[in-house]
């Protein structure tokens, strides 16, 4: 329990409590509870998770009775009035955990709240909708922040400081993969998996990983996918997909292809496998999650309670040199970054300050929605082009700021170009 009596204190509202509740935010909120948020900046503040919201409930009750003595009470709300109850809650941030196609509708109306915003990947489905949460983000003057963890594993950071040293030199091409085990789109996500696809839901990691490390302007996307395993092969759930971002460097070109897959046997080694390879003018990079370094095999438990090859930089639970139980990782870590974010913000100096603070935080590029316009706009282009392939019309092209418009399909057979969004992306 709370061993501070700090005055300052930020409300917090969970929308959402499925697998990445249970992975990041439950860890954080349960660290923040005994330990607060400390900077030197603003002191100490407490964080404790007050209401939360989902569709049956059912999760947050659970959560509730394994979690006594590691929790404050919390409310629970769900059904169709859950996040307008949570809203009216006195929450002062809000995190949206729910599946990708409906984080808009709750993001929105967090934000019309005049309430700071923490939206999972990817933020939201399209650049209308992002645009409708970037204006109402600056009109009541809120930050709005999407969760891209992989930016945060040290790998990764490893990747884009050589980059930014110029260690490594201009980006050519690169591959990125992402395969993921049949329960996943079987049991887990069963909920929701209906016409969705886990390009949306996992290349998105890469695709911000590849905008933000190595900056260009987005150029052409285009993609198809495989289906037959998680819905019918005619129908519009996909089983895996591959999709390819064209990006312009200043007259150069670079080519990034990223696979994945939601239906690999739930027994193969990875279980989550993560790989990529990008290659420069002066120099490659290789990153593999099954060579990162741990192998583990424990009868009966490999590699379903317990993965053979073990991410223990993500969200682990540990025993402390010191004796102290933790879970710790990027994943969390990504969660309290933005935490501190909003405790800059509200409690980092004087109030006549406060838009001074507010701004600074929303410049940061790695989570502020005014930053994830390229991401969105491949987000946007493969939905589309897998909408299309099921509907019969495969292998379209999306071409970033075209002579036609922002984001423009082009459908083979069909000499007139559809504009998805006009304005420049
Ligand atoms: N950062 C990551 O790497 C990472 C990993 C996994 C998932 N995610 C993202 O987190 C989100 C949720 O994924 P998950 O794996 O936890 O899914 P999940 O299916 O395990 O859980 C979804 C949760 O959302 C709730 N929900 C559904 N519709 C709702 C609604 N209309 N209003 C309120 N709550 C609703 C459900 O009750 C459930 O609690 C997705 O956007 C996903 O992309 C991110």
């Amino acid at each position: 329990m709370s061993t501070t009596n700090s005055p300052q204190t930020l409300r917090a509202g969970m929308i959402g409590m499925g697998m990445i509740f249970d992975d990041t935010y439950r860890p954080f909120f349960e660290a923040a509870q005994t330990q607060g948020v400390y900077d030197r900046r603003f002191g100490v503040v407490e964080v404790p998770l007050v209401a939360v919201a989902s569709r049956t409930g059912k999760r947050a009750e659970k959560y509730r009775a394994t979690a006594a003595g590691r929790i404050a009470p919390f409310v629970s709300f769900s059904g169709d009035q859950a996040v307008d109850d949570l809203l009216k809650s006195g929450v002062q941030f809000a995190c949206v955990a729910s599946p990708d196609d409906r984080h808009f509708e709750a993001s929105r109306k967090i934000l019309e709240a005049g309430i700071h915003l923490l939206v999972e990947k990817p933020s939201v489905l399209s650049l209308a909708e992002l645009d409708e949460l970037q204006k109402l983000a600056r009109e009541r003057q809120v930050l709005a922040k999407v969760v891209y963890h992989k930016l945060l594993d040290p790998d990764h950071k490893k990747l884009r400081t050589f980059v930014a040293d110029q260690v490594l030199q201009h980006v050519n091409n690169g591959y990125c993969s992402l395969l993921e085990p049949r329960s996943i789109s079987g049991s887990q996500f069963a909920e929701w998996i209906q016409g969705r696809n886990p390009g949306t839901y996992v290349a998105v990691h890469y695709i911000k990983l590849i905008d933000f490390t190595f900056g260009g302007r987005l150029k052409t996307v285009t993609a198809t996918g495989q289906r037959g395993l998680v819905g019918p092969a005619d129908g519009p759930t996909w089983d895996s997909c591959q999709m390819r971002l064209i990006y312009d460097f200043g007259g150069r070109e670079a080519a990034f292809d990223i696979h994945t897959s939601w239906v690999t046997p739930d027994n193969f080694p990875g279980y989550v496998e993560q790989e990529v390879q990008f290659r420069f003018d002066n120099g490659i990079w290789n990153g593999h999650s099954r060579k990162r370094g741990v192998e583990c095999t424990v009868e009966g438990k490999t590699p379903g309670s317990i993965k053979t090859t073990l991410n223990n930089h993500y969200s682990s639970q540990f025993l402390e040199p010191w004796g102290e139980r933790t879970q710790r990782g990027y994943g969390i870590e990504v969660l309290e970054r933005f935490v501190r974010e909003v405790a800059y913000v509200e409690y980092g100096g004087s109030t006549d300050r406060r838009n001074a603070r507010l701004a600074e935080m929303a410049g940061q590029a790695y989570n502020d929605l005014a930053a994830d316009r390229q991401t969105v706009a491949a987000v946007q282009a493969l939905e589309v082009i897998l909408a299309r392939q099921a509907a019969g019309h495969p292998d379209c092209v999306v071409r970033v700021n075209d002579p036609a418009g922002g984001l423009v399909l082009y459908t083979p057979g069909d000499a007139r170009p559809e504009i998805l969004y006009a304005p420049a992306v």
